[in-house]
């Protein structure tokens, strides 16, 4: 295939990043008018700063831009609704970047037509977080296994008591519920560990560093032996409430639950009946099946519980790992290639 894509950058990106991103694939014309895009506040900050509105000439010079791509560089505005206003108006428009992972859901948001769908291929930003969430993962894992929540009770009361027994990953058993990017990277660190990981996957058998791949319609048969899961699944109609009521009733008494994925894979008022009864002993959420975290939530109110608000996942090099798997996929894209992290359009992840 031989042709000089039209990428638009629909998010805010540093002017060095798109000097880079440039440089790398010069069969590309990146198209970067930071002066229609909000400021960044900090890396990885693809919303940009709320305050930023456009003028209306400036509102349509974006949309000019937007209509002249064959690539956007991000969703625009962060917005399904601009995304389908896009699709609707630039019947050249070939390739989506989304700066998330979980970029499946804005394109399921976006409601687009079969022709749309069919038309624009869609990728994400998958994997960019693996490591950040493995540590975010092991953190939640150790806080539950050293009993984070009786030590700092007890600091608080100035209360020195008996000696207790805390858990030790070494000997633990964890359920890695899903084995993408991110799972992969939580069985590494937890093999690493001494730990016996057991993970779950529709297709794979063997994954590194995980002693038994279970398919997922299994969990509860496993969930006895468990003294710890951590959830990585991404958020679609076969996911929703993968976990509840008959999944923590069967878990080893006083288990740990991390969720980096997404929150609508875990029944919130079964996990919160979990906590109660003890069956589940320590949580940790970067994710939650309402973001922000509704102000009654039960769960703000529990000490065994550590409420992270969906920010596990930044880090400085976020923006720059996002640019290499574009770079990569244009490449791919302009060969002809498979692109890598292509958006399944049925399941939306
Ligand atoms: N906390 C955050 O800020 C944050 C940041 C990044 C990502 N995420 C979330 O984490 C998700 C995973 O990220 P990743 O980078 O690991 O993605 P990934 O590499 O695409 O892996 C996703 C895994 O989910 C599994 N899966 C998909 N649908 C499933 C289903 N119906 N039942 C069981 N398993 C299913 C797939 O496993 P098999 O095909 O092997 O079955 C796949 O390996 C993202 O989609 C996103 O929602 C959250």
């Amino acid at each position: 295939m031989s042709m000089r894509l039209r990428v638009v950058v629909a998010t805010p990106l540093t002017e060095e990043l798109g000097r880079w991103i440039q440089e790398q694939e010069p069969r590309i014309e990146l198209v970067h008018d930071a002066s229609l895009l909000p400021h960044m506040r900090h890396a990885a900050d693809h919303g940009g700063d709320p305050s930023f509105h456009r003028t209306e000439q400036q509102q349509r010079d974006f949309e000019a831009l937007l209509d002249s791509a064959d690539v956007l560089y991000g969703v625009p505005d962060s917005d399904p609704a601009v995304l389908k206003r896009t699709a609707d108006a630039n019947p050249k428009l070939r390739w989506v970047h989304t700066m998330a992972a979980g970029g499946g859901g804005q394109v399921k948001a976006a409601e687009l037509s079969d022709e749309q769908l069919e038309r624009i291929v869609f990728t994400t930003s998958a994997g960019v977080h693996a490591k950040p969430l493995a540590e975010f993962a092991l953190f939640g894992l150790l806080a539950g296994a050293k009993t984070l929540d009786r030590l700092q009770r007890q600091q608080e009361n100035r209360e020195w008591t008996d000696r207790w027994m805390m858990g030790q990953l070494a000997q633990q058993t964890i359920l890695v519920v899903g084995l993408g990017g991110i799972g992969r990277r939580v069985a590494e660190v937890l093999s690493a560990l001494g730990s016996t990981v057991i993970g779950t996957s529709r297709r794979e058998t063997s994954v590194p560093g995980v002693s038994s791949v279970i398919h997922p319609d299994d969990l509860v048969t496993v969930a006895g032996e468990v003294d710890g899961v951590v959830v990585t699944l991404p958020g679609t109609d076969a996911t929703e409430g993968l976990l509840g009521t008959t999944f923590f009733g069967a878990l080893r008494p006083g288990a740990t639950l991390v969720n980096v994925g997404r929150g609508s894979v875990v029944q919130e008022d079964a996990l919160v009946s979990a906590l109660n009864s003890g069956m589940v002993g320590f949580v940790a959420l970067d994710v939650f099946a309402t973001e922000p975290l509704p102000v009654e939530s039960p769960l703000w109110h529990m000490s065994n519980v550590i409420i992270s608000p969906h920010t596990a996942a930044l880090s400085a090099t976020e923006d720059r790992l996002i640019a290499e798997v574009f770079v990569d996929n244009a490449a791919r894209f302009l060969d002809g290639k498979e692109v890598r992290n292509r958006v399944n359009t049925r399941e939306f992840y």
